[in-house]
């Protein structure tokens, strides 16, 4: 199955745009989530894509396949499009077995006896439903009826599933468990998932391909790692990432082989970024971000400026501290080991090349991840 394209993608109801212009490429094989808060597009995205919504404007195409185009008047119905489905209000036969639930589109598919009880077994093994196998949906809970729904979409192994938030029936546990499955069946089959979710941890850690959206538009869609190291805008960075991003106000105060960037008294020097700046004057506003594990606070190198220890969260593995300079506050993580005592006064400093500068008017991010030279306080 190749790659799931759309382009100009539009869906609105009356003055309601749920999904404004998207241009999409889901690649081959991959595990794409698409992320984002609520009602910002996500399932209207996915119900296009199976044919279940019809678009307002745009094309969707599978590989070679056009399956929708607004210009042509063309829409194949779901069943042409050869996707498979999972929705969080997903549907079991109340009158069929666990077994026979699963066991249904696989039959259809004419497969013999033997090889469809040997990829139930795998189905339901995958899911940790094995033992509910002569049960029927009504004698089981939420969470088990979703592991059936999930084991029916997985047991066919099609070339493309698409999830809608597959997994939000179940508790802490078992939801670490699901992603873990998931994304191994995912490497050992060659199947293309497309996976909403509005948690970003669990598209972080699952997906190969993140989207992120906002108000039906795309935000960025990248490898999960370059989202959250090189988010295009506040937005994204804001949104990925636990405990969010530290964004601190700032203006440019000088602009020559470094860029000088002040936020409140601190003066934070920055090789000069390698793109984009040619519009940028001094004064301009910017925003600073830097994420809680970039912060060095146990040896610093110097530059560093003193902080003072404001609260202490530790979380078992993780301790989370929040540190105070005058009107600025900053979350570090610091590993369980490093307990510093609330009240005490510390070095900060922050890990030089993973500083991002955006533009505080536009909410872009203005360089690649530009590297702290200095560090200092304002005279
Ligand atoms: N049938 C409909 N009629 C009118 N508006 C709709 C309809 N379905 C969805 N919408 C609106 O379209 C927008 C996008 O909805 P959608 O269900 O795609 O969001 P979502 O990202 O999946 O959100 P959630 O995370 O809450 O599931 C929302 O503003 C929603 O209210
Ligand atoms: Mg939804």
């Amino acid at each position: 199955m190749p790659d799931i394209r759309l382009e100009n993608l539009t869906k609105r109801w009356g003055d309601v745009v749920a999904v404004d212009n998207l241009n999409l490429t889901i690649p081959d094989r991959s595990f794409t989530c698409l992320l984002g808060p609520s009602g910002c597009g996500k399932t209207t995205t996915l119900r296009m894509i199976a044919g279940l919504e019809e678009p307002t404007r745009g094309k969707i195409s599978n590989g070679d396949k056009l399956v929708f185009c607004s210009e042509r008047g063309l829409s194949l119905s779901p069943d042409k499009r050869d996707v498979g489905l999972i929705f969080q209000n997903y549907a079991l036969w109340p009158h069929m077995t666990v077994f026979q639930n699963i066991a249904f589109g696989l039959e259809m598919k004419k497969m013999s006896r033997s090889q469809v009880e040997e990829r139930v077994k795998e189905a339901a093994g995958w899911m940790q439903i094995d033992e509910y196998l002569q049960r029927y949906p009504s004698e089981l809970s939420g969470g088990q009826q979703q592991r059936v729904a999930l084991a029916r979409s997985l047991a066919p192994r099609p070339n493309c599933l698409l999830m809608d938030e597959p997994l939000s029936n179940l508790d802490a546990k078992l939801r670490m468990d699901m992603r873990t499955e998931l994304k191994r069946i995912h490497a050992e089959t060659n199947m293309t998932i497309v996976y909403v979710t509005h948690d970003q941890l669990e598209a972080i850690s699952m997906a190969t391909t993140v989207v992120v959206m906002k108000d039906g538009k795309l935000e960025q869609c990248d490898e999960p790692l370059r989202l959250y190291k090189y988010p295009n805008n506040l937005f994204v960075a804001d949104f990925v990432g636990s405990p969010s991003i530290n964004l601190l106000k700032g203006k440019i105060v000088e602009l020559r082989d470094v860029w000088t960037v002040q936020c409140g008294d601190w003066l934070l020097s920055l090789k000069k970024a390698p793109y984009g700046d040619t519009a940028i004057k001094n004064g301009h506003e910017v925003v600073v971000g830097v994420r809680c594990e970039d912060i060095l606070i146990s040896n610093p190198e110097p530059p560093a400026i003193g902080m003072l220890v404001y609260s202490n969260l530790p979380t078992g593995s993780d301790t989370f501290v929040r540190l105070r300079h005058e009107d600025i506050s900053l979350t570090a993580k610091l590993s369980e080991a490093d307990i510093i005592p609330t009240g005490s006064e510390i070095n900060a400093s922050f890990r030089p090349e993973r500083v991002l500068l955006f533009d505080s008017k536009t909410g872009e991010r203005m360089s690649e991840g530009s590297s702290l030279v200095n560090f200092s306080i304002a005279p």
